[in-house]
């Protein structure tokens, strides 16, 4: 439908400027119809087909050289790749027809490092930015059929260690518990693929993004950069346009027309001519102006607070003999980081607010931290992953995802569906748990990087804040690299790198405000205080990253205030059938094994899961299923606790203006304890069960203030108030399925609120070991989840009933592809943490990790492609619970 608008216009344009001119040619090199791309490494003992994109490991892999990478320990067997030097050749046909262009430019969209580029014999380049594209006039150095191109890759392991000593910056090295490579802070390459303390070691290397040859004659259309703003009744769009041509190029005569496709089908068309003169072929810019009424678009809002219309703008370039174009979709909204000063007298004491007015209202961000989703990046912009991924954040209530400094700039797509669904991309600068090296090298490399993606992923309303590093500032002042004799000096490489250079480049593409230094900081203050502030986790300004593995996590009082929390987690292990993709033998599953302790980079990380577990859970040694359920229970302390810390920042929102709760982390790179909500493959854990519960919009959440005393808070994420609401509060015996005690509490809450009840629940004077407390709520045309309160450890309650539990599985109904099956659990006791698994069956629960406190224990959805009858599914369907 799209294409053919086009179609139309350009003969339109062709007769109004009655030239001959034509669409530019590419010439695929990541096509295997027009090139063929071969490997081989040093001593020529490999020699393999290779794809582009792709790499190293991947080919390796699909020729049968090396096995599942994942699997084992084969993150160190396999190591010598990434020691050995790789050389890529294609070898592709040019006709006379595209030599006879006047330019020929080729473009490799991502190099995985350190190339030195050939092109028959002539060298282009030697390559060190795994995150630019990398553009080359190469007519002079082609010739009419058969042409050779190749990449001979250093090994960047060994690159690392060059540059280390030429310009070494702390740390030396990654913990030895990570099975991890050196100096990763040297090079601009994904920083978690030397490891990180939730993933392996792969260094790779290869062509991992799209390449080709562009054949034209004057100039092309690049990229654009749209800017807009509101004012008064209209949007003021600003779209720089970047042109490209040959160097020898000096002036290009293009005309430029721009048109956008508004509400009511109405589009609008802007036309203009320009006679610039070309920046030496690169980044040559020409302006054009838009003015739209607010009334012909609609607002983008996040993910639960409206839609996320998209319109589609197109720019399309014309000389005299090309035609270029370039298609964004865009939203309309306006977003501020706001930070002000708090009103020294408040409850919120004194500093600066943290938070994102959007659409110029105050909202709370809820949401995660988003690793790579592949440790090879060949790998991790697979569509169908991405989606998954994202659909299960948007799923869960989730409105911004913060994508780590120590991964990548993510893809196309990934910006794109996070533009529908209304995901807010807080995007970290590839920067990440280091000091950094500032010579003019890396800062040559760093400029261009930095002005390519801002430039190329700006136009997304997704994407609402840029920050610097990852890190970095807690680092150096809290001298965890032991830099303190050498504080000056990395302090000023700090501010040379994040403020002297990146900061402009920023702010210039997007406007004041837009970019943050670091994260966590103090935000302005920490700008104030000369870019290292002396408490860069100060609760009263800015980001906060929280971890204590040894508090009581279960008890919310020790969490500390914060206006931002945008990292805070706890580990706890995949589960059984995630692990069984990559344990290999039996005695893998065990905590003393050899896979086990491989597996686990955090430093003493199954001690703080059992310290944390054994807290408030009962797990007998002598068990005779004692890891089964060592990884069961340590999803429900991980579940627990980030369910108690993120109720905890939602209730401070008025208090302290706490404005967001990010924890870490969404996903996962193998089959390995961490911190992630979704195992590797896809399948949730409690914790992601338990985010769609405790982000929803509407939600009663309990407080202890002091032992057996309760406040309640009624949390109220929706633009317009809650009126005249009913909280109920049922008490229970823990051996019995009739509440003892229901109370009702009449509750308003004004839009956008944390509002606490006047009202306590008192329970000083009760046994409290033989109770615990329901909550939920009854409003007109609000649906919120139940809650619950543990005034005891659950390891010393007392009362619990060993529970009969019976399954029943109704006939499916077909939705889209998948089957999807009622499944229901009927309890005659309260059952604690109720988890449902489809054994054998690929396929997942809509919810799961249930209090049982009613007869139908349990009642969801198993969704799957595979059609059985009800019988076969429901005798696959094993349980788990916590019990002792
Ligand atoms: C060639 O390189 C491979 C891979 O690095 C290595 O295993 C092999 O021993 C080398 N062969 C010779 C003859 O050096
Ligand atoms: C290049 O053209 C020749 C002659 O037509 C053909 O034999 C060869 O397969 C082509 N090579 C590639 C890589 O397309
Ligand atoms: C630029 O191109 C337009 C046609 O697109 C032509 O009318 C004009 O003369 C050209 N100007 C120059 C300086 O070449
Ligand atoms: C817009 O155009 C499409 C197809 O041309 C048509 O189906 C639709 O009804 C139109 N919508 C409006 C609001 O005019
Ligand atoms: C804070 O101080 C201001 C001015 O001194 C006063 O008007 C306001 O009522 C005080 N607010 C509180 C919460 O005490
Ligand atoms: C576990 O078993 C050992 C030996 O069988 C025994 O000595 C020990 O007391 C048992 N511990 C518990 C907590 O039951
Ligand atoms: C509030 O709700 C209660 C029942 O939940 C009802 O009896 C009462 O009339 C309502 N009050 C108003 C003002 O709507
Ligand atoms: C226990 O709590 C319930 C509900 O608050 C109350 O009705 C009851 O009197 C309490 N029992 C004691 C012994 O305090
Ligand atoms: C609570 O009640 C149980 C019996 O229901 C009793 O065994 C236990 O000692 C009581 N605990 C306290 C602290 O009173
Ligand atoms: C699942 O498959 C494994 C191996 O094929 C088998 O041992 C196990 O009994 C199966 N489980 C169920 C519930 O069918």
């Amino acid at each position: 439908m799209k294409a053919f608008a086009k179609v139309i216009y350009v003969l339109v344009v062709w007769t109004q400027l009655n030239h001959s001119i034509s669409a530019f040619t590419k010439l695929s090199l990541s096509s295997s119809k027009y090139v063929s791309w071969t490997l081989d490494n040093k001593n020529g003992s490999i020699k393999v087909p290779a794809s582009v994109p792709g790499g190293v490991y991947s080919d390796l892999m699909k020729a049968g050289i090396i096995g599942d990478i994942l699997k084992g320990f084969n993150d160190v067997k396999t190591r010598w790749v990434a020691y050995d030097e790789w050389t890529f050749t294609g070898t592709f046909n040019v006709t006379e027809d595209q030599l006879g262009s006047a330019v020929a430019r080729l473009v490799f969209h991502g190099v995985d490092t350190f190339a030195r580029i050939m092109l028959n014999g002539n060298m282009l380049d030697l390559t060190n930015n795994m995150f630019v594209r990398y553009v080359y006039d190469v007519k002079q150095h082609l010739k009419v059929g058969l042409n050779e191109m190749e990449l001979k890759f250093r090994s960047p392991v060994e690159a690392a260690k060059t540059r280390s000593d030429h310009h070494f910056a702390a740390p030396d090295c990654v913990p030895p518990e990570y099975n991890g490579e050196c100096h990763v802070n040297q090079i601009r390459k994904m920083q978690a693929s030397f490891s990180w303390d939730w993933g392996p070691a792969f260094p790779s290397v290869g062509i991992w993004k799209p390449a080709e040859i562009e054949f034209y004659d004057v100039a092309i259309l690049r990229t654009i950069n749209v800017k807009y703003e509101k004012r008064d009744a209209f949007w003021d769009l600003k779209i720089i346009n970047y042109l490209e041509s040959n160097m020898a190029t000096k002036t290009i005569n293009v005309t430029v027309h721009a048109w956008i496709k508004l509400e009511g089908n109405q589009t609008l068309h802007v036309e203009k001519e320009f006679n610039v003169e070309s920046k030496d072929g690169l980044y040559t810019e020409v302006v054009i102006d838009m003015k739209i009424s607010e009334n012909d678009v609609r607002l983008w809002w996040p993910n639960g607070y409206g839609d996320q219309p998209l319109y589609d703008l197109f720019v399309a370039v014309y000389t005299v003999k090309d035609y270029s174009q370039v298609h964004k979709r865009i939203g309309f909204r306006t977003v501020k980081l706001v930070q002000t000063p708090v009103a020294a007298n408040s409850s919120a004491s004194q500093g600066l607010t943290f938070y994102f007015e959007v659409n110029g209202y105050p909202l709370f961000m809820k949401g995660s931290n988003w690793i790579p989703q592949h440790v090879l990046p060949e790998y991790s912009y697979e569509k169908s992953r991405t989606k998954q991924l994202l659909k299960a954040a948007v799923d869960v209530h989730m409105n911004m995802l913060r994508v780590w400094g120590g991964g990548l700039y993510e893809s196309e797509y990934f910006y794109e569906l996070c533009d529908e669904y209304g995901i807010m991309i807080w995007q970290d600068l590839p920067f990440a748990c280091s000091m950094y090296p500032v010579d003019s090298d890396f800062l040559d490399t760093v400029r261009l990087e930095v002005t390519q993606k801002v430039i190329d992923l700006q136009s997304h309303p997704s994407i609402v804040l840029w920050a610097g590093n990852n890190e970095n500032e807690a680092a150096l002042r809290g001298n965890w690299y032991s830099t303190n004799s050498d504080f000056n000096k990395y302090k000023a490489e700090y501010i040379q790198l994040y403020v002297t250079t990146i900061k402009p480049i920023v702010e210039t593409l997007l406007g004041p405000n837009s970019y943050l230094v670091s994260s966590p900081g103090n935000g302005l203050e920490s700008e104030a205080e000369g870019y290292i502030a002396l408490n860069p986790y100060d609760p009263h300004f800015g980001d906060t990253h929280y971890y204590n593995y040894v508090a009581d996590n279960w008890d919310e009082s020790t969490f500390p205030l914060t206006r931002f929390a945008s990292e805070y987690g706890f580990q706890s292990l995949p589960s059984l059938s995630t692990m069984k993709k990559a344990a290999e033998k039996p005695e893998d599953f065990s905590l003393d094994s050899e896979y086990s302790k491989h597996r686990q980079h955090s430093p003493n990380g199954y001690t703080f899961i059992k310290v944390q577990m054994d807290k408030r859970l009962h797990l007998d040694k002598n068990d005779t299923s004692y890891f089964e359920k060592f990884v069961f229970y340590s999803q429900i302390s991980q579940a627990m606790v980030i369910k108690t810390q993120t109720e905890f920042y939602r209730q401070s929102r008025d208090k302290w203006h706490t404005m967001g709760a990010l924890y870490w982390q969404l996903n996962d790179i193998w089959q390995a304890p961490s911190w992630s909500g979704i195992e590797y493959g896809g399948k949730w854990k409690m914790l992601h069960y338990f985010a769609k519960r405790f982000f929803a919009p509407v939600l009663v959440s309990p407080a202890q203030v002091s032992p057996g005393v309760v406040a309640v808070y009624l949390l109220n994420d929706r633009l317009v108030p809650i009126i005249n609401a009913t909280i109920i509060v049922d008490v229970y015996r823990w051996d019995s399925l009739t509440p003892i005690m229901t109370r009702t509490f009449q509750a308003d809450a004004p839009a956008l609120s944390a509002s606490r009840l006047k009202d306590e629940i008192n329970l000083w004077k009760n046994n409290t070991s033989s109770i615990f407390i329901k909550f939920s709520l009854r409003a007109e045309e609000i649906d919120s989840p139940v809650n619950y309160f543990f005034p005891k450890p659950l390891k010393s309650i007392e009362g619990l009933q060993k529970p009969q539990i019976s399954i029943y599985v109704r006939k499916p109904k077909k939705v889209g592809r998948e089957y999807r099956y009622k499944v229901v659990a009927r309890v005659d006791a309260v059952v604690l943490f109720l988890w449902l698994e489809a054994e054998n069956i690929t396929g997942y629960f809509e919810d799961n990790g249930f209090i049982a406190t009613t007869p139908v224990g349990a009642q969801t959805y198993f969704r799957t492609k595979t059609q059985m009858k009800p019988e076969e599914l429901r005798q696959k369907i094993t349980y788990q619970y916590y019990f002792h």
